[in-house]
């Protein structure tokens, strides 16, 4: 389906950006790859700290860059993790997409396995003070 497709395009823009991530205590590397509203391509991949709690996710890293780069709609997100386990995005992680659009298609894969699913369905009965 070319709806797929695009998916799929997306999601080997954040297979690329996992080569990147700084995971050097979980040994988790994640990539994520945003398409906007406007069409334009964000990447990001997740950020750890020796004080754990100040890791940032890959997902929030791309979103993130959208915002300071002046965007502020995700119409498809994709997520990659280098594990033969398959991991949706978390829940902190699914609120700060949901902030920035109602819509988002998200496909997340593994390195043996994958989904396509929609913040819709990830986050039902969202938190928002926008709408
Ligand atoms: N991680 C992500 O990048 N995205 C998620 O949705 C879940 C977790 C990262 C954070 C941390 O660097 C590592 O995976 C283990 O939790």
């Amino acid at each position: 389906m070319e709806k797929n497709k695009e998916l799929l395009d997306l999601l080997e823009k954040a297979k690329e950006a996992s080569h990147k991530a700084y995971a050097p205590y979980s040994g988790f590397k994640v990539g994520a790859a945003i398409l906007t509203d406007k069409g334009t391509l964000f990447t990001g991949c997740n950020v750890e700290n020796s004080s754990y709690s100040l890791s940032n996710c890959a997902e929030r890293t791309a979103i993130f860059k959208m915002v300071s780069a002046g965007e502020r709609v995700i119409a498809k997100l994709a997520v990659y993790v280098e594990n033969d386990m398959l991991f949706p995005p978390c829940g902190a992680c699914r609120q700060v997409i949901h902030e920035f659009g109602r819509d988002v298609e998200i496909v997340y894969a593994s390195k043996k396995d994958i989904k396509f699913t929609t913040i819709k369905n990830l986050l039902p009965e969202s938190f928002s003070l926008n709408d």
